[in-house]
């Protein structure tokens, strides 16, 4: 009896599953799984994937040329941003695409779901079996060394010839991502006596920057960061949180009541989910990265509203959370004026077309005035997380163009590269024009040192940087001191959110896409770095020079004089 059950089950799939005979060509292929990946076997037939199909996008050159004219402040359309109709128009798929992949679906048994705001991604959900008949591939078992995640995916696939032009990618296929994009911070108990100072409104602590850490107040010193309240209810900033990193409110309590009393510590954040991520308040449940990531930006961007994105992981995302998360915002009329991720990994593992298609989504960001800031990563040279290595390895998103790229500083007098600042040039993206001359002469003064460890017509990262060493930050109770590009991140984020705050209460529009301004007009108004290097893969790394570098961009923010280069 079960084993007749079992016969006619199997049958039946087959039946439906016999894909139409179409014929197919090649799309996406990759020599190998990326080092640290071990191939297990086949995937068990019956098990059901999850896959997502990206269609090809009505006008994705013509998305950025506008996001060009629209940030940059020579262009007389300099700040116009697109609404979120306008935007759709550029990235929706035509409705000949639409028609066509899901003909292809519906002839062999499978309807698909829309799962984005402008139709361009559709889900299904396919057998492993259908699904290597429909791309003629064989999905297998991959194991992550490090940590034993496993997930299913391919080295190659096909798609119906008929469908080049319609369907961009099917994903996750040959994009293999260790299981977080989780930054190596450096945690250190702080176990130095702390003497509450009660200042009167004109003060707050610090601004004396103290040896032993860095705080709000001495980033204020440092960076001119101005203590007056923002005015603009309008203008927020997103910190996004993934890996069950939660923010813990009494944590920010604690922190401020210590370190800005003159803001009322009852001051907050706001707690939006994603993909079953919740915000959890029991102790052990906060996490290092979101109580630096809120009481930096809270605490720095005094009065600027802060919602915390908690991304988790009840999806099939397959790229960190971070598709979803774009799509997610990008989904919103309101949109904050600023998104710092504190999170990175490297570009190897993203297959080149999800990256692309990330990419543009940031792209769609900044066309609608959001400036979107991803750190650079914390292994110098060696990509997001120090590994061993021989060729350098470019970290991920921020070979992307249309992100801003953090790197980490230390120190004030001077301030100097810190070592572990990721930098360098993406193997993915070419050298975009807005920095082709910071790069050029980076590369002349470089001359032949690293010369074959680093791809020389890639886009070059970090665009600016931050201090990035011993942040005070309390912790369930207790106070740390943590370093990494983590720290650096929400720091810029949220001098970019200041200044946007006054130029909202000027009437003017937020800054969005930064990169072209800031190798414009910005330019003079940060402090370049121009000493320290960022080793990994056996070298020295790069070197932090005049001008622009591959370990601190174009250096660190200097409020007072960013206000006169966006004109308040
Ligand atoms: C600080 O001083 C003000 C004014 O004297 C007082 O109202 C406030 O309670 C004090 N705060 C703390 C935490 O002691
Ligand atoms: C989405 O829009 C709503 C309503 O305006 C707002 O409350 C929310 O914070 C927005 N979410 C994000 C992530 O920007
Ligand atoms: C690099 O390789 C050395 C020698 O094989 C090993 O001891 C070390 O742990 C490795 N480092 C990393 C970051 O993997
Ligand atoms: C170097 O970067 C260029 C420009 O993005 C790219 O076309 C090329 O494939 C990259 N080279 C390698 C070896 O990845
Ligand atoms: C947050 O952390 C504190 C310890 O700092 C803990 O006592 C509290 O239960 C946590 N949750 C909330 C809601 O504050």
């Amino acid at each position: 009896m079960i084993r007749t059950g079992l016969l006619l089950v199997s049958l039946a799939t087959l039946v439906a599953s016999k894909p139409t005979s179409r014929a197919l060509q090649l799309h996406e292929v990759r020599a190998s799984a990326p080092s640290g990946f071990s191939l297990d076997g086949p995937a068990s037939p019956s098990t059901v994937l999850d896959l997502r199909l990206a269609l090809v996008q009505n006008d994705p050159s013509g998305l950025i040329e506008t996001l060009y004219d629209v940030s940059t402040p020579s262009s007389p359309h300099y700040g116009e941003f697109l609404s979120k109709t306008e935007v759709e128009k550029f990235v929706a798929p035509k409705p000949e695409s639409v028609t066509a992949v899901n003909e292809w679906l519906n002839e062999n048994g499978i309807t698909s779901r829309t799962i984005s705001p402008a139709g361009d991604w559709l889900s299904i959900s396919v057998p492993v079996e259908q699904a290597n008949a429909l791309f003629d591939t064989q999905f297998s078992v991959f194991t992550h060394l490090p940590s034993g995640a496993q997930s299913i995916r391919t080295l190659s696939y096909s798609i119906p010839s008929d469908l080049k032009g319609h369907l961009d990618l099917v994903h996750p296929t040959t994009t293999f991502t260790p299981p977080s994009a989780k930054l190596p911070i450096q945690a250190v108990p702080y176990t130095g006596v702390k003497e509450f100072k009660n200042f009167t409104s004109a003060g707050d602590p610090a601004g004396d920057c103290p040896d032993t850490y860095v705080d709000p107040g001495c980033l204020e010193a440092i960076y001119n960061i101005p203590r007056t309240a923002a005015t603009q209810s309008s203008n927020y900033i997103t910190v996004t949180g993934y890996d069950d990193e939660y923010a813990n409110q009494s944590d920010l309590e604690t922190f401020l009541y210590w370190e800005r009393p003159c803001i009322p510590s009852s001051t907050t954040f706001t707690v939006e989910e994603l993909d079953g991520g919740i915000n959890d308040q029991t102790p052990a449940d906060a996490g290092y990265e979101a109580d630096l990531d809120t009481q930096y930006t809270v605490g720095v961007a005094t009065n600027v509203p802060v919602v915390f994105l908690s991304v988790g992981e009840d999806d099939s995302d397959g790229v960190f959370g971070f598709l979803d998360t774009a799509n997610y915002i990008l989904g919103n009329d309101t949109l904050p004026s600023v998104i710092t991720t504190s999170y990175s990994s490297n570009e190897e593992y993203v297959s080149i077309n999800v990256a692309n298609n990330l990419c543009n989504a940031y792209a769609q960001l900044g066309a609608r005035g959001v400036s979107v800031l991803f750190s650079s990563g914390d292994g110098g040279v060696s990509g997001a997380v120090s590994e061993n290595c021989t060729d350098f390895v470019p970290s991920f998103p921020s070979g992307c163009p249309y992100v801003t790229s953090v790197g980490a500083t230390q120190s004030y007098t001077p301030e100097t590269a810190a070592s572990f600042s990721s930098g360098g040039f993406s193997n993915y993206w070419g050298t975009p024009s807005f920095q082709s001359s910071a790069v050029s002469s980076y590369l002349s003064q470089l001359g032949s040192t690293n010369s074959g460890l680093y791809n020389a017509s890639g886009r070059g990262f970090p665009d600016v940087s931050a201090q990035g060493v011993d942040f005070f930050i309390s912790l369930n109770g207790n106070f740390y001191t943590l370093s990494g590009t983590s720290c650096s991140t929400p720091t810029f984020a949220s001098v970019i959110a200041l200044l946007n705050d006054q130029l909202v209460a000027a009437g003017k529009p937020t800054l969005g896409w930064l990169n072209p301004f800031l190798y414009s007009t910005g330019l003079s108004a940060l402090n370049d770095i121009t000493s320290g290097d960022n080793p990994g893969c056996n070298t020295n790394g790069f070197s932090a020079t005049t001008g622009w570098d591959p370990v601190t961009g174009l250096g660190t923010p200097d409020f007072t004089s960013l206000q006169s280069a966006v004109g308040l």
